[in-house]
């Protein structure tokens, strides 16, 4: 049962779909202060877990510590960070009474999650305007699936995303692409995206192409596509300010960039210099920004990733003066400790809050402080595109995911989960952040494999592929500063030829779960806790996720471990893959076992009375066969296969899921 609380006059963020009525008064769980802005605060008991938060920092159980959804550009995830470059206000207090809340306010909002009172969960914000959806069921998953439904459907993206994709800052050449598609394809690693970084446009121009590099980028989309890859480019928030740049005269001219108190357009530097934002939750503005995507896919480029939307902001004009002013008087250097003020100001400039009160959004004739909405940008420019592909090609799906993000945009795209580093600690981040995300509608989604900041290793980028062969965004991206990770570049490239090829030969069963939880409104990834609810230890399980309804995964994520403890609360039958190569099988029953995995192998743990479909690989998702599909798992077992052809959006037809049986690798019950 879902209930409406509206307080003061809030924002429309469009987050739910679902009509509702509005209640009067106050929920009658917890107590709620309209006094000094709003909070809502309620007593937890010792037991109770708290589920949600989607791109959150620490672990599945978001309990003891305090969270802020405040969309922020910060590259160092370490954890006593509260924000990320997502606001996900969605959490679910699980324990002897299940209630679920979405704090649906699009301005920074405080979640003290037994942070200062370890038994007391606290949710506050500045002002008292937003709406207040109080969730309750039977169970933490009832309740997420409600919540699910209430919000609207989940992006689903072409079959070819289910892909492994390359990427790293830094490509700038047709050279560079070709190297490295030459890099998979000589090795024979599977690969069917690679991405361009911010190098590939003029000048860091949104919509530009540059000039010397990629003349005729049409045909060398082409030429890629011939070898089954597709280039996927990334689109930044901030439009640069050049006379003569079509875009940015456009924009001006017709009045669409977010605006400073005095009318003029605000000006924020990032990667291009100084550019001004597109007022993308201006409709009219919206449009007209996702109406420039057609440059690109008139071209032949069927995806994008949309970057730096929090938006992140290097510094400001106006923050660049107060940082001159700060130089000025310091420059005698007769101050005390003129290094450390010049410092102190110089660190303050980039996303510094203040900026955040410097510009507005023109939204029904109304002027909006940007502070007021920040953490709705990255969602608005992300929808601008996906309305934009609903116009370009009605009928068919574009790939599509961004950094930043808020509950809504999930109908729209997927995420990435933004410049994470090379640290085992951060495959472990990527685990536990994944069924979060679910929660919050975010399936299509995933990090960056190996890690983006920071030197990786060899075993780090092989054991966080691993995990990634089970996320439905595959990538693998790096920082220009750090070591080249590519898979070809750590001398043999067995080991990743036969982690990814496990990815291939398990896109069918991949890509069938994930149909059913974006058209069902349910998780792809779930806790242990969701589907083990009585059995205490699966409940605290937190390295180790179900997948589906058939499969659960637990990755090595320490450094030198040839293998790890993994929880049963049931028995089940261990797969390991080793790509196209044999695979080790094996009944375990329910309790701890020691699970040797080596660095080119995959363990999949398949439930007692399951199976799955399992395909040889192949290069790209376009070549598997999966009209010959192996099944593996438990004597008897049924699997309902969803398959469509991974570009239209037929996705109701009931002749996309056909039932298979008969399982190939027979074990007694
Ligand atoms: C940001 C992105 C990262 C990208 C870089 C350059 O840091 O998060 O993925 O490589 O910008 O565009």
């Amino acid at each position: 049962m879902i209930r409406k609380y509206v307080f003061g006059k809030p924002f429309e963020t469009d987050a739910v779909v679902m009509e509702m009525e509005n209640r009067d008064g106050l929920p009658e769980f917890g107590e709620i202060s309209l006094e000094n802005g709003f909070s809502f605060t309620c007593t937890m008991e010792k037991d109770d877990i708290v589920y949600g938060l989607g791109e959150a920092n620490r672990g599945i159980n978001k309990r003891g510590f305090c969270y802020i959804s405040d969309c922020t550009d910060d590259p160092n995830h370490t954890e006593d960070k509260n924000s990320l470059y997502g606001a996900h206000n969605f959490i679910v207090l699980a324990g002897k009474k299940n209630v679920g809340f979405f704090f649906d306010y699009p301005s920074k909002l405080i979640f003290d999650i037994g942070y200062t009172d370890l038994d007391v969960l606290k949710v506050s914000c500045e002002k008292a305007d937003l709406k207040l959806y109080v969730i309750e069921g039977e169970s933490p998953y009832d309740i997420v699936k409600q919540f699910r439904k209430m919000i609207g459907r989940s992006y689903i993206p072409p079959k070819f995303a289910f892909g492994f994709g390359q990427s790293r800052w830094g490509y700038k050449t047709k050279e560079d692409y070709r190297k490295v598609r030459e890099g998979y394809r000589k090795n024979r690693i599977p690969l069917d995206m690679i991405y361009m970084d911010i190098d590939y446009m003029q000048d860091y121009k949104d919509f530009t192409l540059n000039e010397e590099n990629f003349s005729d980028f049409p045909e060398f989309v082409q030429e890629m596509k011939e070898d089954g890859i597709r280039l996927i480019p990334i689109i930044d928030a901030g439009v640069k300010i050049e006379k003569g740049y079509e875009v940015y005269e456009e924009g001006v001219e017709k009045g669409y960039f977010c605006k400073r108190a005095d009318g003029s357009n605000f000006v924020a530097a990032v990667w291009p210099g100084y550019t001004h934002f597109p007022d993308v939750l201006n409709a009219d503005a919206r449009k007209w920004f996702g109406g420039w995507y057609h440059v690109l896919t008139d071209q032949g480029i069927e995806g994008f990733w949309n970057d730096m939307n929090e938006p992140a902001i290097f510094y400001s004009e106006e923050g660049m003066e107060e940082f001159k002013a700060v130089l000025r008087e310091n420059s005698t250097m007769e101050e005390e400790n003129p290094a450390v003020a010049i410092g102190d100001k110089m660190q303050a400039l980039s996303n510094n809050p203040a900026d955040h009160t410097r510009f507005y959004h023109t939204v029904n004739g109304e002027k909006i402080c940007h502070k007021d909405v920040h953490n709705l940008f990255g969602y608005n420019m992300t929808r601008a595109a996906g309305e934009a592909f609903e116009r370009i090609a009605p009928d068919k799906r574009f790939l599509m995911f961004s950094r930043s993000s808020y509950i809504g945009m999930h109908r729209y795209g997927g995420i990435w989960t933004g410049d994470n580093k090379s640290w085992w600690s951060h495959l472990l981040l990527n685990l536990k952040m994944m069924p979060s995300l679910n929660m919050c509608g975010f399936l299509y989604t995933g990090a960056d494999l190996g890690g983006f900041g920071a030197d990786t290793t060899r075993d780090l980028v092989l054991r966080w592929l691993a995990l990634g062969v089970f996320t439905p965004l595959m990538r693998n991206h790096s920082d220009l500063r750090t070591r080249e990770q590519e898979c070809y570049q750590f001398g043999d490239t067995e080991d990743f030829r036969q982690i990814i090829e496990t990815r291939y030969r398990l896109v069918p069963y991949l890509y069938s779960e994930y149909m059913k939880a974006a058209l069902n409104d349910d998780l792809y990834f779930k806790p242990m806790a969701f589907v083990y609810p009585e059995d205490e230890i699966a409940v605290r399980t937190e390295d180790q996720l179900m997948i589906g309804n058939e499969v659960m995964i637990a990755p090595v994520y320490t450094q030198n471990a040839k293998g790890r403890f993994v929880y049963l609360p049931e028995r089940m039958m261990l797969v390991k893959f080793t790509g196209d190569s044999a695979v080790y099988q094996e009944v375990l029953e329910k309790g701890i076992h020691y699970v040797e995995v080596a660095l080119n192998e995959v363990p999949v743990f398949i439930r007692e009375g399951k199976c799955i479909p399992v395909a040889a690989s192949a290069q790209t998702v376009a070549e598997l066969d999966t009209k010959h599909l192996t099944l593996m798992g438990f004597d008897g077992a049924e699997y309902a296969l969803y398959e469509d052809d991974g570009v239209s959006k037929d996705y109701e037809n009931p002749e996309n899921i056909r039932t298979l049986s008969g399982a190939l690798l027979l074990f007694e019950k």
